[in-house]
Formats: structure tokens, C-alpha cells, sequence
């Protein structure tokens, strides 16, 4: 900043008649402390692991040490370490000053809490620069999942993933489980000799098979991105520093489907500087895996859902490409800062997906992220409609709604337009510079906001209400409007047929891309079908057997809703095989509409729950629970 004072005194005077109305800003230590941690990283702070285990697939356990390297505040007086588990069985402690020899050490495992699991508390010496704790997890461990060989694509090999995001890495390793701490790591990975373990670190390609893995992450991340895989996995170059992963099945799919992201790369770099994590690949999982995809630094998890074969979904690579920049460059620093990681980057996902594939798809998908938000609006109470969302006492799952992706992104989005791309693609490359490696608050974000680019352009900003954006609910007037003539098109046919103006086969629908069948299907949300039409409909285009995941389940919720029986194998199919919570949220709610929909989706559940990833199965069984949303 050349000149802080007078920028900061027009800034005031702008916002001026605002401020008298708004709330003021949470106080700083109430809502920036992270209450998911029992950690007190500002006595005591973890700078880096050493992992070492044995994966167990017999007994579905891991068994090691965490060996946690730890750096003390001067006014830390006698704090113990305090690391957060969940359904660990810690077997013992050691402590080291040199860092090299290790004596025994005592703790304390505190009372489990179901969102936070147990405080393990560790009492420590001013020299103490190492703790080494020996435990194993539970077969029940909230943050991974242990697949038979029949869960999997080749069904000859057991596989395992971890998914950490937002506070299951503590269901795998003790650790201070907060993403305002950021650790470098190193580990040694013992498997079954058939099988290749990966982990969000140096991946070698061409490591043999020894059942021995070692890994090291050098750049300093928060702990919701320690990642691990284990399973008969191959790879497939895409450039010099990006490949794929995927067990021998699909392996040749996946690395069609993705072989643009090279491109990608190039595309945000240009946008906001350098990659700056080495290599990026991705690992495709199998169905169960319970999001679309994790952006676990230098090799993003991904579902299979998205492999259509003519890569319309791959906005997903986009997004969890972009969280190398937002999200794991700059982090939320806790759960209510969850917007600052995923509106950035679903709006850096929007600008990768303008770059590579045309302004026309990406604004077909903008406008479809904002048909979710507008409907998920209407449904959540005012508290969560915010994008600085209070938490306390809650799981941090509960804010994984439309509102930190759409929301966020329209926020940033309306800033660019109204500032310009030049002017604020410049602001977010400074952004991600000034804030590299580090977590940060809301507040943070909004000082820099300020100073950066509100307060250098008062009249501009005069027009954002910035305060309502962020603390308050829905979506403010002169909010951006993504807008898609071609779904225009879509549109009217789907409304001529519906009305009788239009015969089926006369719908100009050859040429239409995923993001238009699904603007079509939608239009039925609102206008409802009787079976026999949604027959036609079938007939006609083949909603049913559709190889496409987001069309097959935009299909079946119109299916469960219009009781549409035709399609009932299928949606136990589906139900059964997928496990990403996206797709069966949805689905299972619209069969709790009706008795007979609840108790179809009992059965399903009784038989997909055993294939479920043990967060899902939790939150499948709450839906089921608490019966119909509406
Ligand atoms: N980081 C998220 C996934 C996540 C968020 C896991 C919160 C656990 C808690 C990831 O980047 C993500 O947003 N995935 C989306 C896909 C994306 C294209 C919107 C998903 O999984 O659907
Ligand atoms: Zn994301």
C-alpha cells in the first residue's frame, strides 16, 4: 500500500451511511477461533508429522506412530500438547528434546464428543520439541473407508481411501485438526505387496510395487488435506507433471476424460501465477466415494460419477484444480471462512471452464449453479444463508450447502464485473501472493478486500453492499446474473411440448450438451408430468439407461416425484452403487415424500448401507430419521 491513510479515510466516507445500519463485524477472537479443534495452537503449535503405519486390511485398522514436531509460544506457561482423535486407541506416548532419542511420556484421552471426538492431552517440557504417539484407528474411523474387493471396479483387490475434509483426520491420525494449522509431513506406508499406496505428496509414477511407500509433502498444509489411498491403482501421463490414477478398469477412460487438465493448468496460471505444488494428478476412485472430488494438494480424489465419456463433467477437474490456488494456497482458517475456499474457487472453476470450453458452457453453468442456490434458498433457515456462517455446536457439514459455492461465487463475480476482469483478475492474483501458505479469516479477507481494491475505487464501490453479502441472507440486489441464450432455446421447446405445441420428435434436441439436457429436465421440476408422459419422454431420449450420472439423477428425482415406476430398477441401482452424497441427498428426500417412497427407501438403504462410506451411511440414516424435509 503506497498510501494507506487517505485510501482508508474515502473508504470510510463511502461506506459510511451503510456502516450506520449494519452489524458490526464479529469480534475478532469469538468467531476466528476454531471451535472443531480441542488444539490450543497458539501455546503450542505442530509444524510437522511423521507418519508411519501398517495398512491392515484384515482387521480394517491402521497401526502406527504419529510423530508430531512441535514449536512452543513464549507465553505458553505449561500448557500440555493438545491434539484432537476420534475413535483412536492410543497405546502410548514418547517424548524427545533432540529429536532423535524418545522417552516414555504420559496422557490423557478426554471424553468423546459426537462432533469433535476426544481431547488427547499430553503434558509437555519447555524442551519437549518432540511427540511420538502409538496408536491405531477404529474399523468405524469417521474419515475412511475400507472397500471389499467386490466395492471396487477390478472386484480382485481391497482398497482404501481416506476423506478428511472438514474434521475427520482426526478419525486417522492425532493431530491439531484445525486449518489454521500447517504442517509439513513425511511418511512411510506399509501395504499388502500387490498394492500401491498414494498419498496428497510426492507420488512417484514408477515406484514398484515393494509394499513399502514412502511420501513427502515439503509445503506446509492444513490437516483436512492429509489424504491416503491404497488400492490396485495404474497411471497414465497426461503431461510431464500430470497424470492419472485409477485401477486398471478404468484407467483408460479416466485418462481420456481428464486429458485436457494440462490445459487447465496453464489456464489458472496465467490468471493468478504459477502452480506451485509440482505435480497434479488425479485419482479416481471407486463409486462409493462420497463427494465429487477432494482437492488433496498434488493429487485431487475424484468420483467416477464424472467419467461420461465426453468429458461435460469435468468442471470438477476445474474446481478442485482451482483449490490449489484458493483453498490450499490461502485457507479458510476455519470452518466459517469455508466460502473463502469454495467461492474462490468455484469462481476460478467458472474462468478455467470459460478458457477451455467457450463462454457459452460456462455460463450454461453458472446459470445452473444458480437454479440450485435460488432452490436451496427457499429451504434453509436464515442463519445458514450467510457466507461467514456460525458453527458452534455443529458439524461443520452442516455448512456445505449451495451458499459458500454459488453464493461466494457470485459474489466474486459481481465484484469483477463491476470492477472490471483487468482490475480484479489483478486483485486475486496479488491475493493469492499475499496470503500464500497461510490461513485466514473472513475478516482478513475483507481488510484486503478493502484496502486493495474497494478503497481505491470508492464509486465503484458504492454500488456492492459488501457487508450484506457476506453477514447476511439471500442474495443482494445488483447481484451478477449469468444468463444462457441457448438454454433460452432449451426452454421454450421443453415449455411448447409441455403445453401440446410441439410434437416430441419435432424437440431440435441433436447437438445438445449435458448442461442442456439438464436445463431441460428441470423445466419439469416446475411443471409437473403425468407417468405416461414421462414414458414418452423416456421413449424418446432413453433417461433411464442414460450413461451420464448428473442427467440419470436429475431423471429419477422426476421419476421418484411423477411416481414413475418404469425407472424404479434403476433408482435402486443407482442408490445402491453411488455413494456421492450429492446425488443421493436428493433422492432420498424425494422418496420420504410419500409412505410408500419412505419404505422403498428403507429397503434401498438396508442394502446399499454395507457399500456406503461411513459418513454417508450417517447422514443417509439421519434423512431417513428425521422423515420429510418439506
Ligand atoms: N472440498 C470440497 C469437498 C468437501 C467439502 C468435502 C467439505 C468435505 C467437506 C471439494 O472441493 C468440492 O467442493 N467438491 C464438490 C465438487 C465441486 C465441483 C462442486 C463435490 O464433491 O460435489
Ligand atoms: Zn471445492
Amino acid at each position: 500500500m503506497r498510501n494507506p491513510l487517505p485510501a482508508f479515510l474515502v473508504g470510510l466516507c463511502i461506506l459510511g451511511a451503510a456502516c450506520s445500519r449494519r452489524k458490526p463485524d464479529p469480534p475478532r477472537n469469538a468467531m476466528s477461533r476454531d471451535v472443531h479443534s480441542y488444539s490450543e495452537p497458539e501455546k503450542i503449535r505442530v509444524t510437522h508429522l511423521d507418519l508411519d503405519c501398517d495398512v491392515l486390511f484384515g482387521s480394517k485398522t491402521l497401526r502406527g506412530s504419529a510423530t508430531l514436531t512441535i514449536e512452543r509460544s513464549a507465553g505458553a506457561g505449561d500448557a500440555p500438547l493438545i491434539v484432537d482423535t476420534r475413535d483412536l486407541a492410543v497405546e502410548k506416548v514418547e517424548l524427545s528434546t533432540d529429536g532423535a532419542t524418545f522417552t516414555p511420556g504420559s496422557f490423557e484421552l478426554g471424553a468423546a464428543d459426537k462432533i469433535l471426538g476426544s481431547p488427547l492431552r499430553i503434558p509437555v517440557s519447555a524442551a519437549t520439541r518432540k511427540v511420538r504417539i502409538h496408536y491405531s484407528t477404529s474399523p468405524a474411523a469417521s474419515g475412511l473407508q475400507w472397500l471389499e474387493p467386490a466395492q471396487t471396479a477390478g472386484r480382485k483387490h481391497p482398497f482404501l481411501f481416506s476423506q478428511s475434509q472438514a474434521i475427520h483426520a482426526r478419525s486417522w491420525i492425532p493431530l491439531q485438526d484445525t486449518p489454521a494449522v500447517r504442517f509439513t509431513y513425511e511418511a512411510r506406508i506399509r501395504t499388502p505387496k500387490t498394492l500401491r499406496a498414494l498419498m496428497s505428496a510426492d507420488n512417484d509414477p514408477n515406484a514398484p510395487r515393494t509394499g513399502e511407500y514412502r511420501f513427502r509433502m515439503t509445503l506446509p498444509i492444513p490437516s483436512y488435506l492429509m489424504a491416503l489411498a491404497v488400492g490396485d491403482m495404474e497411471f497414465r501421463a497426461i503431461s510431464p507433471r500430470s497424470g492419472v490414477y485409477a485401477e486398471p478398469p478404468v484407467i483408460e477412460a479416466a485418462a481420456k476424460e481428464f486429458e485436457d487438465t494440462e490445459k487447465m493448468i496453464e489456464a489458472v496460471e496465467s490468471l493468478y501465477g504459477p502452480y506451485r505444488w509440482g505435480r497434479y494428478d488425479i485419482l479416481v476412485l471407486p463409486p462409493s466415494f462420497p463427494f465429487g472430488g477432494m482437492e488433496n494438494p498434488k493429487l485431487t480424489f475424484a468420483t467416477p460419477t464424472i467419467l461420461a465419456g465426453d468429458k461435460s463433467l469435468v468442471s470438477l477437474v476445474s474446481h478442485e484444480l482451482a483449490h490449489s490456488w484458493s483453498g490450499n494456497l490461502v485457507t479458510n482458517a476455519t470452518w466459517s471462512d469455508f466460502w473463502l475456499n469454495e467461492g474462490v474457487t468455484t469462481y476460478i472453476e467458472m474462468r478455467i471452464q470459460e478458457r477451455i470450453y467457450g463462454r457459452a458452457r460456462a455460463e450454461m453453468e453458472a446459470v445452473l449453479g444458480k437454479q440450485t442456490l435460488e432452490k436451496e434458498l427457499k429451504e434453509l433457515p436464515p442463519g445458514d444463508q450467510v457466507l461467514h456462517i456460525d458453527l458452534a455446536g455443529r458439524d461443520p457439514d452442516d455448512g456445505v450447502t449451495d451458499v459458500p459455492y454459488i453464493k461466494g461465487m457470485l459474489f466474486l463475480r459481481t465484484l469483477e464485473e463491476n470492477f472490471g476482469r483487468p482490475r480484479f483478475d489483478a486483485f486475486l492474483r496479488a491475493y493469492f501472493d499475499h496470503f500464500a501458505f497461510q490461513s485466514i479469516t473472513t475478516s482478513q479477507f475483507l481488510d484486503y478486500l478493502r484496502r486493495n481494491l474497494l478503497d481505491q475505487n470508492p464509486a465503484v464501490s458504492a454500488r456492492i453492499p459488501i457487508d450484506e453479502w457476506v453477514y447476511k441472507p439471500g442474495l443482494p440486489a445488483g447481484a451478477a446474473e449469468p444468463r444462457s441464450d441457448a438454454f433460452e432455446k432449451v426452454r421454450q421447446q421443453a415449455e411448447a411440448w409441455y403445453l401440446g405445441k410441439l410434437d416430441l420428435n419435432a424437440i431440435s434436441s441433436a447437438g445438445w450438451t449435458t448442461q442442456e439436457w439438464l436445463h431441460f429436465l428441470r423445466y419439469f421440476e416446475q411443471h409437473p408430468l403425468e407417468p405416461a408422459r414421462m414414458q414418452a419422454l423416456d421413449n424418446r431420449f432413453h433417461f433411464t439407461r442414460s450413461g451420464n450420472a448428473e442427467i440419470v439423477a436429475e431423471w429419477l428425482l422426476l421419476a421418484v416425484r411423477r411416481q414413475y415406476h418404469a425407472a424404479d430398477a434403476r433408482l435402486e441401482a443407482f442408490l445402491v452403487g453411488v455413494g456421492r452424497r450429492k446425488f443421493l441427498k436428493p433422492l432420498y428426500q424425494e422418496l420420504l415424500q410419500t409412505p410408500e417412497g419412505a419404505a422403498r427407501a428403507r429397503a434401498i438403504f438396508a442394502k446399499a448401507r454395507p457399500g456406503y462410506h461411513p459418513i454417508t451411511a450417517a447422514s443417509v440414516a439421519g434423512w431417513l430419521e428425521k422423515g420429510p424435509a418439506k
